[in-house]
């Protein structure tokens, strides 16, 4: 064989070899093998691969951080790092900085909020927290927020549309500034109007609240799971789990012992199936027990029916050291420590223990109960999953941030006129008496002189109720809104109108509005066995008919349920039930003077006197007023 020849292929092949390997070693145009990424931080990928993934990559100690929720307050952004913390929330009146209402502007939610998350970023593996509130009227916590009605007027409006828009609206409030999660809707079926937390719920009906919790949800988190990794909406909650509406003398945090578990799951059990079916994706245990066993501890109602029956596969929160009031396990065995409380809550079906300022004692505890198998890993990681799957399907790993795209709909015009139209359809007329062969609704818009009193007229603290800035609420001017008599001026603007809160100066008026009710109160401080008007109230409208015997009186009640006003109602020409309007108190003067008519209808039954509560065989003959009564400006009292 020739050599020259050869010898030259060879060189030639030397030659193409070292040029090659120079333009892929230099030329960054040379595409690099695709870098694969790793599954849990691929977007495309399925959920339960992400699940797994990460799963997979986690310790044991990276595992139970995820279950522990701790508050602000008690939380550096370095133990969110180093304790691998699932979640943060605020409690009720926990603001940016301690103690300082002032601080709770959107622009510093989203300072501290963001703060927290780089903590957790900043994590082995970045998982993100998801960080709660108690937005359950709109973003309340926070100053300049849209305040809604409390979920009582809701439920009078019987408006399911219009409570999905207030979900979407409010789920943009919250994103606006921070957070990414709400406990909220409270879908309890109220029961005894002595319960302190009555306004936090729909109403009576197990399927008005259903449907109503439903509208919520789907406006909070979107009609399908895909939805809620939009940067407008937020995981939602439907709470306390599950009858806490039924306890003995509405006690909250009380006992049920007139019902079985059975039958309060054949009562309530729509309402959490309509939930679970609308794709809830948080459900938050509630305090109370049943026949002595507390929520906390109940594995057949969290587990066998919740998870198992229903099919709930996002996960279960406690609630405020809600495993610490656990006494007995289902067995009836006496249970004592936390240690205890945390191995029967969580083998019950608790995945996320809200243990606002214990949580490295909890965390410490958990961790010993997995490693010596009190909990087993097999439990571990159906709730880590759990956690994991819900702040996968909100697109936390992806959007972890505040999306500042989001702050003009913080308290924005669209929503306060949204917020203004739930007020009048919340409205439930009661009373609406003949004067001078009319309707007293109807003569209203002709009247010139028009007096309003009572302490609920010109007060955004009263008329928004508990969970308003703070956790109780407080009467005064706590954030920006138009009140109840402000509103009646803007809309009645061509009459003489005069407020005096404690109705001095009637005489010479064609109609005396008074504005009267409850002050702002929140869980068991609200729960009470005197629903009798104040004796403030009692005054306000004896100052009007010592002045004047025959002015026609209008009550307005601004409360957060029924009160009793047998006594006193027949000497008023009309009654109207307001519930806990929220900052837009504009909304009542639309219906008084405006050309919208009265449409609410009473989400609860109003009766005579509390003792119905007490004589439930007997209880439809202390009705006053129906579940669904409500009349319109032309019908006249029965
Ligand atoms: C409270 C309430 C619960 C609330 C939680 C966090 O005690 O029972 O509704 O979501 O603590 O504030």
């Amino acid at each position: 064989m020739k050599k020259k020849p050869l010898i030259i292929s060879v060189f030639l092949i030397i030659i193409v070899t070292v040029v090659g390997i120079i333009i892929v070693k230099y030329d960054g145009q040379t595409e690099q093998p695709a870098q694969k990424k790793v599954v849990y931080l691929d977007p495309e990928a399925l959920i339960e691969d992400r699940v797994q993934d990460l799963l997979s990559k986690m310790t044991v100690e990276e595992k139970v951080g995820q279950l522990i929720q701790a508050e602000e307050k008690s939380v550096t952004k370095d133990d969110v790092k180093d304790y691998y913390l699932g979640s943060i929330l605020n409690g009720g009146g926990s603001f940016p900085e301690l103690n300082v209402e002032e601080s709770s502007t959107r622009e510093l939610w989203e300072e501290m909020v963001d703060s927290y998350q780089d903590g957790a970023l900043a994590t082995r593996l970045g998982i993100p927290l998801i960080y709660g509130v108690d937005a359950v009227h709109g973003h309340n916590n926070v100053k300049g927020a849209t305040i809604f009605p409390h979920s009582v007027g809701l439920g009078s409006t019987r408006n399911i549309d219009l409570i999905r828009e207030i979900g979407k609206a409010t789920a943009k409030e919250i994103k606006s500034s921070g957070p990414n999660w709400t406990f909220a809707p409270t879908v309890a079926s109220v029961q005894d109007i002595r319960w302190g937390r009555s306004y936090e719920g729909f109403g009576e009906n197990a399927t008005l609240v259903a449907d109503m919790g439903v509208a919520y949800i789907e406006g909070f988190q979107g009609t399908s799971i895909s939805d809620l990794k939009q940067t407008s909406k937020v995981v939602a909650t439907a709470k306390h789990f599950i009858g806490e509406g039924y306890t003995d003398g509405g006690k909250n945090q009380g006992d049920i012992t007139q019902y079985t578990e059975e039958e309060i799951i054949e009562m309530d059990k729509e309402i959490y199936e309509k939930a679970v079916k609308a794709g809830v994706r948080t459900v938050m245990a509630s305090f109370h027990s049943i026949q002595g066993l507390k929520m906390h501890a109940n594995e057949r109602l969290l587990t066998g029916f919740l998870k198992d029956e229903l099919g709930f596969d996002g996960f279960v929160i406690s609630d405020w050291y809600g495993i610490q009031q656990i006494t007995i396990d289902h067995n009836g065995n006496s249970v004592s420590g936390l240690k205890e409380q945390i191995k029967v809550s969580v083998n019950a079906g608790v995945d996320m223990l809200m243990q606002p300022e214990n949580w490295r004692e909890t965390f410490k505890l958990t961790l010993q109960l997995v490693n010596d198998n009190e909990i087993t890993m097999e439990r571990l990681d159906d709730a880590v999953s759990r956690i994991l799957r819900v702040k996968f399907e909100a697109g936390l790993f992806e959007n972890p941030k505040t999306d500042q795209s989001l702050a003009d709909s913080f308290g924005s015009e669209e929503h306060q006129s949204l917020a203004r139209q739930a007020v009048s359809e919340s409205l439930v007329l009661l009373k609406n008496d003949e004067v001078n062969g009319q309707p007293i609704f109807n003569q209203l818009p002709e009247m010139d002189k028009i007096f309003v009193a009572g302490k609920n007229a010109d007060d955004i603290g009263n008329q928004s109720g508990g969970w308003t800035i703070t956790w109780q609420g407080e009467s005064g001017d706590i954030t920006d809104g138009t009140t109840i008599v402000e509103g009646i001026k803007e809309v009645a603007s061509n009459k003489t109108v005069t407020y005096d809160v404690n109705g001095k100066g009637a005489a010479g008026y064609d109609v005396a509005l008074v504005v009267i009710g409850e002050e702002p109160y929140a869980e068991t401080d609200g729960d009470t066995n005197d629903l009798n008007l104040k004796q403030v109230d009692l005054e306000t409208i004896q100052n009007i008919r010592t002045e004047d015997p025959n002015i026609p009186i209008i009550v307005i009640l601004v409360a957060g349920r029924p009160m009793i006003v047998t006594e006193q109602m027949d000497d008023w020409s009309g009654l109207v039930a307001a519930w806990l309007p929220g900052t837009e108190g504009a909304g009542v003067a639309d219906v008084l003077f405006g050309d919208k008519d009265f449409t609410g209808k009473l989400p609860i039954s109003w009766p005579t006197h509390l003792d119905a509560y007490d004589n439930r065989d007997k209880f439809d003959e202390y009705i006053l007023f129906d579940y669904g009564f409500g009349l319109s400006k032309s019908e006249v009292t029965p």
